[in-house]
């Protein structure tokens, strides 16, 4: 999604606003630009191709300045085109990036219109732009605070001006933006260089100094200082934001011997687990942060926030919390929640699932949350820097490492990992958890890592499945309990980046009505563990067998479900309790891989969609 990079500098700060935004890249985005200050006027280069382009564009056109901003721009308003592209500018004198959506943007445009300004581009960001200019009378400042209290909406905006060189004011309300502060080591060696970045890794190996700006915040950057102004209702008074020291990763990961980041990342998942639960000696509330035992103890629910991927590890989640912890737990897709009428309870934990920590719609249900008074938070998190964990009291990080892939993988199977450590602790808390409980549990997560070794062994039989996939246009995905998430977050892989149609139900579900898209054009995926519901699960798959579909079941070793014609059956190693799902998910990972590979489909960057949502 959106990124932003922005900086003045004693030196030419554009490789460095180019490497930034290649360092956000992964997180998808469908053009990209950058402004700088140069000659006394402005200049720009913009591209819908990639940000190697926008590279040579600038190195051929000598693009080069001490202050500059940049942007990758993911469509929301008006097309990826060149013209939409950012840096937007307002009469040759104000240049502008936003990440956000603005939503009185229609109005601002007609006031705009009416006074004579004239839009280049279908995008809610060119308003923003003009409106500065308009509120511009000597002081970019000033006109900046002007300009915010005019937006409804989310916003985090990098701006300067052609008659203010060496200086770049940012502003953030509801999306992230941070200031980095330059040093006399990494990359720049500039300590006078002042940057704005949407994500510290974009300035990985540039500086480690890093202030997270907060909402409402103005921010002013000039060579070797930087002010900070906090919004108090109409007004900005001046504060001090800390300085914090952040090692962030450049998330340029190299891609070794595998074909896409996706199929690394799948790989990587026992190293992953491995990591999350390194140090991880027993169970304590402690592990999810300092007053955690205060706060299981007093909470009666858990209430999970989460979008896509991860609340398909909430939803797992519930069953855990449920049966080990016995404490009631529902789950809500972070987007609905956050507008509906909901009936608070301050005695629930609130817990909000993500892997990049900036996801929109999760950051307004959490908000919303503490809004209806429950106030005891915690997140299961990938970024330990991200502002979930910033506004969440208690945090387990998971270790997955940077996911580039759009499509979550390594992400979900160590969301699960934490999520099983928390039943745990809240069972432990409620007195449902004894030492020999513990003991048994702590055994099989310390194995899991074999556990999926093997599992990934079978990638040479999904291949072989994943031709026969590729000629289909949809499939159903059926599991029971535990499973049935696994088999949404299975069919949420396959169309994300197949482009195959596929649903998933409960499989008992399925003579209520999906039972009449079955025919021997459908493939019906299933996930088969051995556990309390199989004999059931074994009836769903006559009912699909006697109307003619196909069948691709991913069976436990031990549940005696053979091949057959019509029954096409890949052997998972023997049933893992109540950890399964993290093991189940594997081999459906593999398969939506494999389908889109043999369908040719760009899999890491999937059309459409971005890593990291943080539009509502
Ligand atoms: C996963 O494959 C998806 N790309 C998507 O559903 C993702 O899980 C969702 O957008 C939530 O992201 P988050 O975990 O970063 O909050």
């Amino acid at each position: 999604m959106c990124g932003i990079v922005g900086a003045v500098s004693a030196n030419n700060i554009v490789p460095i606003l180019v490497q930034g935004l290649q360092r956000l890249e992964y997180r998808g985005y469908d053009s990209c630009g950058v402004a700088v200050h140069q000659g006394g006027e402005l200049r720009r280069s913009r591209s819908t191709s990639r940000v190697a382009e926008l590279r040579t564009m600038t190195e051929d056109d000598g693009v080069a300045s001490g202050t500059g901003i940049a942007h990758t721009r993911w469509a929301t308003h008006g097309a990826p085109a060149v013209h939409n592209a950012h840096p937007h500018f307002s009469r040759g004198q104000i240049a502008l990036v936003h990440n956000g959506i603005i939503e009185n943007h229609d109005e601002l445009r007609d006031e705009l219109k009416a006074k004579g300004y004239v839009f280049e581009s279908q995008t809610d960001t060119e308003v923003i732009a003009h409106l500065v200019h308009h509120l511009y009378a000597g002081d970019l400042l000033e006109a900046v605070q002007g300009a915010v209290l005019r937006l409804r909406g989310a916003y985090a905006i990098a701006v300067f001006c052609r008659d203010e060189p060496g200086r770049v004011v940012g502003a953030r309300e509801g999306s992230p933006l941070i200031l980095g502060v330059g040093t006399e080591s990494g990359t720049q060696a500039d300590p006078t260089a002042r940057y704005l970045a949407s994500d510290a890794m974009a300035l990985a190996g540039v500086t480690d100094r890093i202030v997270y700006l907060e909402e409402g915040d103005v921010v002013d950057l000039q060579l070797g200082k930087h002010w900070v102004l906090a919004r108090d209702g109409e007004r900005f008074k001046p504060t001090e934001r800390e300085v914090k020291i952040v090692q962030a990763h450049s998330g340029a990961a190299e891609l070794g011997p595998y074909r896409h980041y996706m199929q690394k990342e799948i790989f990587e998942q026992p190293r992953a687990l491995a990591d999350t639960l390194e140090g991880v000696e027993g169970i304590t509330p402690e592990l999810f942060g300092d007053g955690a035992y205060s706060v299981f103890k007093n909470v009666d629910r858990v209430l999970i926030l989460a979008c896509g991927t991860s609340s398909y590890s909430g939803m797992t989640a519930k069953y855990w919390l449920e049966s080990i912890a016995k404490i009631p737990c529902s789950v809500e897709i972070a987007s609905e929640y956050r507008y509906r009428d909901s009936v608070p309870d301050p005695r629930t934990l609130v817990v909000t699932i993500s892997q990049s920590g900036e996801t929109a719609d999760t950051l307004a249900a959490l908000k919303h949350a503490r809004s209806l008074g429950m106030e005891h938070t915690l997140t299961i998190c990938n970024v330990a820097t991200s502002a979930m964990v910033r506004e969440c009291k208690l945090a387990y990080i998971t270790r997955a490492g940077v996911e580039v892939g759009v499509a979550s993988t390594k992400a979900f199977s160590t969301q699960l990992a934490g999520l099983f450590l928390l039943t745990l602790a809240l069972a432990q808390v409620r007195g449902h958890l004894t030492d020999e409980q513990e003991a048994q549990h702590l055994k099989a997560m310390r194995h899991l890592p074999v556990a999926l070794q093997a599992v990934l062994a079978l990638e040479p039989q999904v291949v072989a499945w994943a031709e026969a996939f590729a000629r289909k246009e949809n499939a159903l995905f059926l599991g029971r309990g535990l499973h049935y998430p696994i088999a949404l977050e299975g069919a949420l892989k396959l169309k994300e980046i197949s482009y195959i149609h596929a649903e998933a139900y409960p499989a008992g579900e399925l003579k209520h009505g999906p039972l009449a898209l079955v025919t021997a054009e459908m493939p019906v995926v299933t996930v088969a563990p051995n556990d309390a519901l199989l004999e059931k699960l074994k009836s769903n798959l006559q009912e699909v067998r006697a109307r003619g579909g196909e069948l691709f079941v991913f069976a436990d070793d031990d549940t005696k479900i053979e091949s057959s014609p019509g029954l096409h059956v890949i052997r998972m190693p023997e049933h893992y309790g109540a950890l399964s799902p993290i093991l189940h998910v594997v081999p459906l990972q593999l398969l939506a891989y494999h389908t889109a590979c043999a369908r040719g489909t760009d899999v890491d960057k999937p059309r459409n969609l971005a890593k990291s949502v943080t539009v509502e």
